[in-house]
């Protein structure tokens, strides 16, 4: 097996991607790498700070001034805003509910997307996130656009949730899921969407193992 291959695994929330992209990553010896809690790590801070999300210049005056550092690794990507760890802080609710407005700035995608492509410039990498395959990689040698019915995402979060001894509602859940792949497929820049030589693939009815087998069947022949 090819040391070398960019694998980009693009989708809407909840598909799944993180969680076979890992496991892919962690068979093949690469660095995985979650370039939607790049995203999520700039929210965090503009929350935090206060600063009004659409403000694209008070936000990118904010990140200038601001060390974001994100260390690959297992069992996840450490994330340091100015050398205080928001690992887990990344993933609360209010951060997941304002994405979406920070992710459709373009001054943060353009910064985002140097680093991404830095970290994967040699290759060994899979990357998780909404326009990896159309933009930040567009020369990936494996591009998968993971997809599942809301249902199906909005019943594997709910789930997820229940492990984590988080209480939610199903249909709230559903909804927020809705509304983010809405506001994630119609931004201007780089929205959500599918590579036109991304392999699809419908997970609704596959299980984590089976997803991980077909696309490292996928990345056997491209190898
Ligand atoms: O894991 P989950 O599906 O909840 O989302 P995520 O991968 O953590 O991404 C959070 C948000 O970041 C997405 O809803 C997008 O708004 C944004 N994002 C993006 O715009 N481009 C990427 N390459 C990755 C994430
Ligand atoms: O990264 P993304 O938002 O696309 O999804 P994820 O966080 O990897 O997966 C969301 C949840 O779905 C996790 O709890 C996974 O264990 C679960 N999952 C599943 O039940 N079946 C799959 N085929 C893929 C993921």
């Amino acid at each position: 097996m090819s040391k070398d291959l960019q694998i980009a695994i693009d989708g809407p929330a909840s598909a799944g991607k993180s969680t076979v992209a890992k496991i892919i990553a962690a068979k093949l010896g690469y660095i995985y790498c979650d370039t939607g809690a790049m995203y999520r790590a700039v929210t965090y801070k503009a929350l935090q700070d206060r600063i009004d999300l659409t403000d694209e210049q008070a936000v990118m005056q904010m990140l200038s001034d601001t060390k974001i550092t994100f260390i690959p690794g297992e069992p996840v990507q450490k994330v340091f805003v100015n050398n205080q760890e928001i690992t887990k802080e990344i993933r609360q609710p209010e951060v997941t509910n304002s994405v979406s407005t920070i992710a459709a700035l373009q001054g943060v995608r353009k910064r985002l997307t140097v680093d991404q492509r830095k970290l994967a410039e040699n290759g060994g990498i899979v990357m998780d996130g909404r326009d990896i395959g159309s933009t930040v990689l567009p020369n990936a040698q494996v591009k998968i656009f993971l997809i599942a019915s809301v249902d199906e995402r909005a019943e594997r979060r709910y789930k997820e949730n229940i492990q984590k001894g988080i209480t939610t509602d199903l249909e709230t859940l559903k909804q927020e899921i809705a509304v983010r792949d809405q506001k994630d497929s119609t931004r201007k820049v780089s929205p959500l969407t599918k590579a036109d030589d991304a392999i699809e693939v419908d997970t609704t009815s596959m299980n984590i193992e089976q997803v991980v087998a077909k696309i490292l069947e996928i990345v056997a022949k491209k190898s």
